[in-house]
């Protein structure tokens, strides 16, 4: 697609849970956790919010970009955990930077959020409607983690990424996008709370009354981990395919950090070295739509992304949804 990102930023919340804390609630233990998903530790909210943790990452993205509020012509806010309905995260997040000249809306697509975030806001720039995009996922999954059950509580963190886009006169890049909501009940949340179980101090194990089940994830990990290890290189191949790029032109793989396994399952499938496929996931958790542009941000902060490289960035998850977009860094 015809952009340019020319900013971006993130915000992670500073209070730490390891894997030893989730051992303390379920049984479980570091050595499970680090060998079937490669976390180590993911941060969770503790006074932040959705939308405050948006505007954030936001504002360091339009710093880096050296843009002002103002210049924004959109803001889309992926997220399926926003600490408000009404109005939608966008709009606070336009009150908080003064982006006044913006139109906001949120995008609930889960962990191929950031993905989609990107392929709607490049669609409304190189089709001419506007010029400047901020684009944000921002996350705050522990609040609606089930922290009694040991197949997800272990895997989710919280967290922002964002990213100003550009409009630009170079390639445009066509993206690849899937659903198969036939296969939704793999990962469903019935209805959401913004109340944090773990930091308000309210957490006390079995007997605690924080609410019923429908305020929490359920999943079938299996079933996910599968759909993602096939669904994510056939993605990968057919936007290489429809744009007629190589795949030895993709200098760097960002897939949405969901199983280190999963990261290490796609780049054997693909023949392509670890190395070309960064992660964060040790760290962080998976922070669902916030994961890859907090990647993006950490790798562009040090200096990893050089002009002309091309990247793929793949997301996947709740819906299903699953898609890849190639960005050629400036
Ligand atoms: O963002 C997109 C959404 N989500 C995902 O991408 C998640 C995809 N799925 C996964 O990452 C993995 O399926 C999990 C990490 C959730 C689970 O890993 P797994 O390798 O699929 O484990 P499993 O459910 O097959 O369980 C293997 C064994 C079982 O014991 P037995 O039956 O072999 O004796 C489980 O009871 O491990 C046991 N187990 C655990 N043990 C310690 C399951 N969870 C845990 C745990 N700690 N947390």
């Amino acid at each position: 697609m015809a952009v340019n990102i020319c900013g971006t930023g993130s915000f992670i919340p500073s209070h730490v849970m390891d894997n030893n804390g989730i051992a303390e609630l379920v049984d479980t233990n570091d050595e499970w956790i680090r060998e079937r998903t490669g976390i180590v530790r993911r941060h969770i909210v503790d006074g932040e919010t959705t939308v405050s943790m948006a505007c954030e990452a936001g504002e360091r993205a339009l710093s880096m970009a050296g843009i002002s509020a103002e210049e924004i012509d959109l803001i889309v806010v992926s997220t399926i955990s926003s600490n408000v309905v009404l109005p939608c995260a966008a709009c606070e997040v336009q009150k908080e930077l003064g982006a006044v000249n913006a139109t906001c809306f949120d995008l609930s697509a889960a962990c191929t959020g950031f993905v989609l975030a990107y392929n709607t806001a490049a669609a409304y720039l190189s089709g001419g409607i506007y010029k400047t995009a901020l684009i944000i996922g921002s996350e705050s999954l522990s609040n609606l983690t089930n922290w009694r059950d040991r197949g997800t509580c272990i895997l989710f963190g919280d967290g922002a990424g964002a990213a100003v886009l550009r409009a630009d006169s170079r390639r445009m890049y066509v993206p690849v996008t899937h659903s198969d909501g036939g296969k939704g009940s793999a990962l469903s949340l019935k209805s959401r709370h913004d109340r944090n179980v773990l930091t308000a101090g309210e957490y006390s194990g079995e007997n605690h009354d924080y609410g019923t089940d429908e305020y929490f994830m359920k999943m079938d990990g299996k079933a996910v981990f599968q759909f993602a290890v096939k669904k994510v290189p056939q993605a990968v191949r057919e936007v290489l395919e429809k744009n007629q790029v190589r795949q030895d032109e993709i200098d760097w793989f960002l897939l949405h950090q969901a199983n280190k396994r999963i990261v290490e399952s796609v780049a054997k499938r693909l023949g392509e070295p670890m190395e070309k496929f960064p992660m964060n996931i040790q760290e962080y958790g998976n922070t669902s739509s916030a994961s890859i542009p907090i990647l993006l941000d950490e790798m562009n902060r040090k200096g990893m992304l050089k002009p002309g490289q091309k990247i793929v960035m793949a997301g996947f998850g709740a819906g299903l949804t699953w898609g890849a977009s190639i960005v050629e860094w400036m």
